[in-house]
């Protein structure tokens, strides 16, 4: 804490930092059952912000424990939709109250500007709660007309219901630390569902401030379990326990599929939002003034730590040079600094491990042979930074090209034409989102359907809203986050047949 300057940073911030933090358990903050403490750390500065109660499968048995019985006898379960709806509204109206705090929370955990924080972190997660709220009455099944071929005469009614999947872990990751939370919480207490939530060891901070909001809110007691700590322990220990009906997964495709492997004990649903590598396509006939903007925010936002960052840039060759030097100009152009300076555009990466990855990627680039149209190192001796960073002479079987590097890293090649660039866009083993930027309305919605992707962005990039489903194709994951599509994450459909 000593080198923050404490002026700056909300007192409430301070004090919240203070003392180490507890887990949510059954409505209440409890110490860890080992007692162990973890640190979190400043990545500006790479000091410890603050200590966090370390979860591990004791807690998380505990935790389940409270979650299952608030689900099976707890007065969740008799609460009206409009009940749940109208607690959840609550959640959101809290969450805007001290969006300050929000934004520091999130700036300091994890990194990124403050400015940022303010203006899309903290306001998209109330607006997520808020679309969840609408959607606890609205959650509906069907009457079905049946035929039965084998009882002449006979008249039945049949309907179904969808009830909620019962107890859910939901492991998030750092980038967007209570936006996660806020995606896999809203569609969990709309349904009905308990929950027992694993924050991402980097950031455990504004989850758990969000707990106190949820407290104050009045959800009852075990309907929201917290429990901070690291993933191959608390994680692990939620991903396999039997008492948990359904596991969500936010995070790296190589632990999406220790997920799938872990669930298998108890047949447990899995949701997976997993990685990707996703290609950003400009054509010669796109309004340039909104395409290479778009094209560095595109790759630039959050610092490149977004599954659906457009890292693989494709311009089509006329404009090639143009379209490289106008994103390379751009990276240029960021701010890079600390979090808390207004001035910042581009934080410090979340860790030392994803700084040493990132580099790691750049040096693999160099020694195939990239080169850098723009930054391409590490930036300062202290904290976590990389330069923004725009990779020419790519080929596609370069690491750089085929992995997700989850950094401020794009890499440019050129494409001849539409028909050229659709298989060279599609092989990739994710499938999370694409871009297109053209003038042509016909070309961009047939490139739309060429793309094996789950999110295409045209003429646009980024754009997140709580009523669009967003998920992936191929490796990219299982199922859908936000829109009314992922309400069938946490619901399970019971056909009724009555003879009458
Ligand atoms: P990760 O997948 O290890 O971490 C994500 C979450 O999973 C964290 O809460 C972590 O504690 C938990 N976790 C880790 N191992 C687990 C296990 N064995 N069982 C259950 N939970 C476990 O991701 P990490 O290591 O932080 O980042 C590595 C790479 O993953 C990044 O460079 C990036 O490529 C990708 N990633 C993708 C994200 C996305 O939004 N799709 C988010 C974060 C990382
Ligand atoms: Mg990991």
């Amino acid at each position: 804490m000593a080198t923050i300057s404490t002026t700056q940073i909300d007192p409430r911030v301070l004090s919240f930092l203070e003392k180490p933090r507890k887990m949510l358990i059954n409505g209440k903050w409890v110490d860890a059952v080992s007692g162990k403490t973890f640190p979190t750390y400043d990545p500006s500065t790479g000091e410890v912000l603050a200590q966090v109660a370390e979860g591990d499968r004791a807690d998380i048995d505990l935790a389940v424990k409270s979650a299952r019985k608030a689900f099976d006898e707890g007065p969740w379960r008799k609460m009206t939709p409009s009940e749940r709806g109208r607690l959840i509204w609550k959640l959101a109206d809290l969450i805007e109250q001290h969006l300050e705090e929000f934004a520091f929370l999130e700036s300091l955990d994890n990194g990124k500007p403050l400015t940022v924080a303010r203006a899309a972190d903290v306001p998209l997660a109330a607006d997520l709660f808020r679309y969840m709220a609408g959607w606890a009455t609205k959650i509906e099944g069907n009457t079905i007309p049946l035929s039965v071929p084998y009882t002449p005469g006979a008249k039945y009614l049949s309907y179904t219901l969808r009830e909620p999947v019962g107890v859910v872990g939901q492991i998030i990751p750092w980038n967007f630390p209570l936006l996660m939370a806020a995606w896999k919480l809203g569609p969990a207490l709309a349904t009905g569902c308990t929950v027992v939530l694993k924050p991402a060891e980097q950031t455990p901070l504004s989850a758990l401030r969000l707990g106190e909001l949820i407290v104050e809110a009045g959800f009852p007691e075990g309907v929201v379990n917290i429990v901070p700590g690291y993933g191959e322990t608390a994680g692990a220990a939620l991903a396999a326990h039997a008492d948990v009906d359904k596991i969500a997964f936010t995070g790296s495709t190589e632990v999406g599929r220790l997920i799938v492997h872990a669930a298998a004990g108890n047949l447990k649903r899995v949701s997976l939002e997993l990685g990707g590598k996703s290609p950003n396509v400009i054509f010669k006939d796109a309004d340039m003034d909104v395409a290479i903007p778009g094209a560095a925010s595109g790759i630039f936002f959050n610092h490149g730590q977004c599954c659906c960052a457009g890292s693989r840039l494709y311009i089509e060759k006329e404009v090639f040079d143009k379209v490289v030097e106008g994103v390379a100009a751009s990276a240029k152009k960021i701010r890079v600094g600390s979090g808390l300076d207004p001035k910042t555009q581009m934080g410090p990466l979340v860790s030392e491990e994803q700084l040493n990855r990132v580099c790691g990627y750049l040096e693999s680039g160099f020694s195939q042979g990239a080169k850098a149209a723009a930054g391409g190192h590490k930036k300062g001796d202290k904290g976590y930074f990389v330069e923004p960073t725009v990779l020419v002479d790519t080929t596609e079987d370069m690491k750089v090209v085929q992995e997700e590097i989850f950094g401020p890293v794009v890499v440019a090649m050129p494409f001849s034409s539409a028909d050229e660039i659709v298989p060279r866009a599609n092989d990739n083993v994710y499938g999370l989102a694409a871009g297109i930027w053209t003038r042509d309305i016909s070309k961009a919605h047939r490139m739309a359907e060429s793309f094996q992707a789950g999110t295409v962005w045209i003429n646009c990039y980024n754009i997140f809203d709580a009523a669009l489903p967003f998920g992936g194709y191929k490796q990219s994951g299982w199922g859908r986050e936000m829109g009314h599509e992922v309400l069938n994450n946490y619901t399970q459909t019971k056909a009724v047949c009555a003879r009458i």
